[in-house]
């Protein structure tokens, strides 16, 4: 367990994203000082989070060693950015999805820090190359992508500018794992980083299919749910292709002309639109109506899964 003096880190945004990771630095012994432009934002922020953990230590699910009341005790709201870097070892910044609003913000931020502390942006697809063109610390800057919801699903994708210092790179890399995070490289950036342009290829194929007349919608979801995504949320797609056969040159020898039959059958990127939407949205709402209460509940559910899962997975790598 990693002690508070381990260190401060600071959150600018405690919207979604910015309250989980505020709880994930928490789990690990961090001190965490979160900051919000809408000031009732950080209260609504710190009751949300007090909520979750105790929540979470009464199902017996809540990270790190240090109790809910422990944790808790570590996180403050601040009344400014200045506020906030003051002391911080690592700043998480978790503001909306806008390219102007992050490059104010990390601007503001680079006027405000030394050459020591390292400047992390969320976002999920925002390039580190129009994100951090022309700030004095680039060298100190870089993407940290997290999953919803982090606190159940741990990859983080992390993404330098062409200038990131790999120090940069090895500390965040050291300072996701100590939080308990599954940190991956993305050696270069490229849009949609690694894992939504894996997501958006299964998207792009499973809407073929339905608007093909292939499979029904909720077919299609089952072909994830009770198919591939059984083993991918413990083995990914390459050590599936090396179990499947004698290994992956066996795999890549029986496999290969097959593959590229099937994928050079692929129909061209889908519009997102039209008839296949009414289709695809109709047999959605007949699983779960799109109104908040049914949403907010299936989304519980989810995490309740997830987190049964993380046990599931903690379980299987101890034995
Ligand atoms: P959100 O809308 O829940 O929270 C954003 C927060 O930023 C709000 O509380 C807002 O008041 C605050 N804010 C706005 N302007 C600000 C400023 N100038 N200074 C300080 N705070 C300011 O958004 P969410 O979902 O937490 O997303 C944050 C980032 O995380 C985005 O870049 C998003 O793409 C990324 N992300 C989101 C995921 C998701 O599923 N929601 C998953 C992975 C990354």
């Amino acid at each position: 367990m990693a002690s508070s003096a381990a260190g401060v880190v600071a959150i600018v945004g405690s919207g979604l994203i910015g309250q989980s990771w505020g709880m994930l630095f928490a789990s690990g012994g961090f001190k965490v000082k979160l900051y919000d432009i809408e000031q009732q934002q950080v209260t609504k922020a710190l009751e949300n989070i007090r909520k979750e953990m105790k929540l979470l230590e009464q199902a017996g699910s809540l990270k790190g060693s240090l109790s809910a009341e422990e944790q808790l005790s570590l996180i403050r709201g601040c009344a400014s950015v200045e506020e906030a870097v003051e002391g911080a070892m690592h700043i998480q910044e978790c503001v909306p999805e806008n390219l102007e609003l992050k490059r104010k913000i990390f601007a503001q931020l680079d006027r405000a820090v030394d050459d020591t502390i390292v400047l992390s942006s969320s976002t999920s697809c925002l390039l580190p190359s129009q994100l951090f063109a022309g700030l004095a610390h680039v060298k100190q800057c870089i993407v940290a992508h997290p999953v919803n919801p982090p606190y159940y699903v741990p990859l983080v994708e992390l993404v330098p500018h062409p200038e990131t210092s790999p120090a940069t790179v090895d500390r965040t890399h050291a300072l996701m794992q100590k939080i308990g995070q599954s940190p991956i490289r993305v050696l270069k950036e490229i849009d949609g980083f690694a894992l939504n342009r894996l997501q958006f290829a299964i998207i792009s194929e499973a809407w073929r299919l339905v608007q093909e007349g292939i499979v029904s919608p909720s077919d299609l979801d089952l072909v994830m749910s009770d198919g591939l995504g059984m083993r991918y949320a413990f083995i990914g797609p390459l050590e599936t292709m090396h179990l499947n056969a004698e290994g992956m040159l066996s795999y890549c020898d029986r496999y290969r002309e097959g593959m590229k039959r099937v994928l050079k059958s692929f129909g061209p990127v889908p519009e997102f639109s039209g008839p296949t939407v009414e289709k695809v949205n109709q047999a959605m709402c007949v699983k779960i109506p799109d109104d908040p209460e049914h949403l907010a509940a299936r989304r519980k559910w989810r995490d309740e899964c997830l987190m049964s899962l993380a046990r599931l997975k903690r379980q299987m790598q101890s034995q």
